[in-house]
């Protein structure tokens, strides 16, 4: 099937969240929301009356009883059979039913009759039996083992690096370190050939995650309710009051990454507790060491094995845990932190963006990303800059950091380099025309990219580098590919936005002259030839500000004319 029409489905399940995102051909991914009011659901089911519930259901059921609830399917993977009510079920129809909904759900989403391809993600470390699990779950879902495809979590993250518009250089090594509920798993890549990436080596902890971490709040909890009341630990264990004293610790544990304190009520009591991030932190420091221990571990390994290139590391942070900013800081002494996109559905976004030489079932360490279509845009040059010379042509083969032309800024030469790989198309570059940081002048992809898919493309900027013995200064920061951050947040429904437009300076005064200038008959002539201005200059396009300033300015010119003839007419 031709590459553009191929309608693929990615789910990553997960220890406590399940994500999942969908993409036609060469479209943008797009995030499946499967939460309440977010990307992801939990990844819970509840087997009670001989069905089987999934996600934000089986939570609402937990409580009518404890016992036929499991939080946490992944995390049995090796349980072979778990009781559940009163019976036993198979792993495979537990992760199934998870995988039926998710899947159903995507369907609906995307209005899509069927998906060519649907890929399962794993993480690095997993055996084969366990994704055999994987794969007889996938079966019980109803996916046609022949639409099937696994692949490993940090390769997905690691294409959806490089999508993104970032790179790693083949002196670089990627360190994806994956900190989700159940698993800390860290994976080091170097890149492999233009698209490729190489797993040189893998470490991290199956028993270590975000739910220790809630774990070891609620000892706190416990310590701190004894000291106000010693019968109250006893009354937060039993089990409704321990199941939302989880939901409070939890949700407290996630604010501490964004604000300083947070205060956790206990469940069935009037009492509350304040937690600050120092107190916090101080708790969770032994995990923070361990996670950091286990990067340096798998580092050292990959190295010990001589597997790679022993360049610098750029450590990418991938998975909820991964949020918390001392986690964060702990991890730049191992080399530069990476975050980009939404940590939860980095990994569903990312398995859609994989080779086609990945074989169905086979778990390959070496697979190429997909060439990424993009659009080029001209990177953020000081103004002034022209283009000096073109050192490509339209329909060129060009590799990541390839430059494609130099130019003159008043900092000094540069070269504008490839974001991305692939090949171009619509080149329109020519010596002496002025560089606009922002506007597009190539598409970048696989061979038989139409003009008519360019418009749909994400928009990346191009990379620049200095010339070196250019005479004139040298630009203060130059970037070796793509160091400006491209936005990258997850997408509902919608391509991700390209970047703001800016704002309409005359359509703004124009706005501003005829509501402050109104009383003066003037003013609300100036506003409306500046706005008319604005809008001309913007080749007739008309946004919310313009369109606001030509209302404003239209209403205050009739109520003039009205007012002109009401004195005429009344002497
Ligand atoms: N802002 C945050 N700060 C701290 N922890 C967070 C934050 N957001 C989510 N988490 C934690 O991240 C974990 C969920 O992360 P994620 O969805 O990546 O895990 P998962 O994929 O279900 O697990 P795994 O990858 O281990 O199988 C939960 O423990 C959650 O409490
Ligand atoms: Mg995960």
């Amino acid at each position: 099937m031709a590459q553009e029409s191929r309608r693929r489905l990615c789910i990553d399940f997960g220890t406590s969240n399940t994500a999942a995102a969908y993409r036609v051909g060469l479209g943008e991914p797009v995030i499946v929301p499967l939460g309440q009011g977010g990307p992801a659901m939990p990844s819970a089911v509840f087997a009670g009356d001989g069905s089987v519930v999934v996600g934000h259901d089986a939570v609402l059921r937990r409580l009518q009883a404890p016992d036929a609830f499991e939080d946490t399917p992944k995390s049995r993977i090796d349980d072979g059979e778990i009781e559940l009510g009163d019976r036993f079920w198979p792993v495979e129809d537990l992760i199934g039913a998870v995988l039926r909904h998710v899947h159903q759900i995507a369907l609906r989403h995307s209005g899509l009759p069927a998906f060519d391809s649907i890929v399962m993600t794993h993480p690095d470390r997993w055996s084969e039996r366990r994704k055999n699990v994987l794969r007889r779950a996938a079966g019980r879902a109803g996916i046609p083992a022949e639409t099937l495809r696994i692949a490993s979590e940090s390769l997905a993250a690691a294409w959806y690096y490089v999508y993104r518009g970032y790179d790693v250089s083949v002196a670089e090594r990627m360190c994806v370190f994956d900190f989700g509920a159940g698993t800390c798993d860290v994976a080091l890549l170097v890149r492999d050939g233009v698209d490729g990436f190489t797993v040189t080596g893998s470490g991290g902890d199956n028993h270590l995650g975000g739910r220790d971490l809630d774990a070891r709040m609620i000892r706190w909890v416990h310590d701190e309710a004894a000291e106000l009341d010693p019968d109250l630990p006893g009354r937060l264990r039993a089990p409704a009051a321990a199941i939302a004293l989880a939901d409070r610790v939890r949700t407290a544990k996630e604010a501490l990454s964004d604000t300083a304190q947070a205060v956790i009520e206990l469940p069935g009591t009037r009492h509350t507790l304040l937690l600050t991030r120092r107190e916090f932190e101080s708790m969770i420091g032994p995990f923070v060491e361990r996670a950091v221990e286990l990067t340096r571990d798998a580092i050292a390994r990959a190295d010990a094995a001589g597997t790679g290139p022993g360049g610098p590391v750029i450590v990418y942070v991938t998975g909820g845990t991964s949020s918390i900013p001392m986690l964060q800081s702990a991890l730049s002494a191992v080399g530069r932190v990476a975050r980009i996109g939404d940590p939860k559905v980095v990994v569903a976004q990312g398995g859609l963006l994989r080779s086609t030489n990945v074989v169905q079932g086979v778990d390959t360490q070496k697979v190429g990303a997909e060439v990424s279509a993009r659009r080029i845009a001209f990177p953020q040059l000081p103004a002034g800059s022209v283009i000096a010379g073109v050192t490509v042509r339209d329909g060129q083969v060009v590799r990541v950091g390839e430059p494609l032309a130099t130019a003159d800024s008043p900092a000094g030469r540069v070269t504008i380099d490839a974001p991305v790989a692939g090949t171009l198309h619509g080149l329109d570059l020519r010596p002496g025309v002025a560089v606009q940081p922002g506007a597009v002048f190539a598409a970048v992809g696989p061979a038989g990219l139409r003009p008519d898919q360019w418009p749909r493309l994400h928009r990346t900027p191009a990379g620049t580098s200095p010339v070196r013995g250019h005479s004139g200064p040298v630009p203060p920061a130059p970037h070796r590919v793509v160091p400006q951050p491209v936005p990258a947040q997850p997408v509902l429904a919608q391509p991700v936005p390209e970047q703001p437009e800016k704002v309409n300076g005359f359509g703004l005064a124009g706005l501003i002259v005829g509501i402050l200038g109104f009383p003066l008959c003037l003013g609300t002539i100036v506003g409306l030839v500046l706005t008319v201005v604005g809008i001309t200059r913007a080749g007739g396009r008309r946004d919310a500000l313009t369109t606001t300033a030509l209302v404003v300015n239209v209403l205050g010119a009739v109520a003039w004319v009205a007012f002109v003839i009401w004195a005429v007419v009344s002497g």
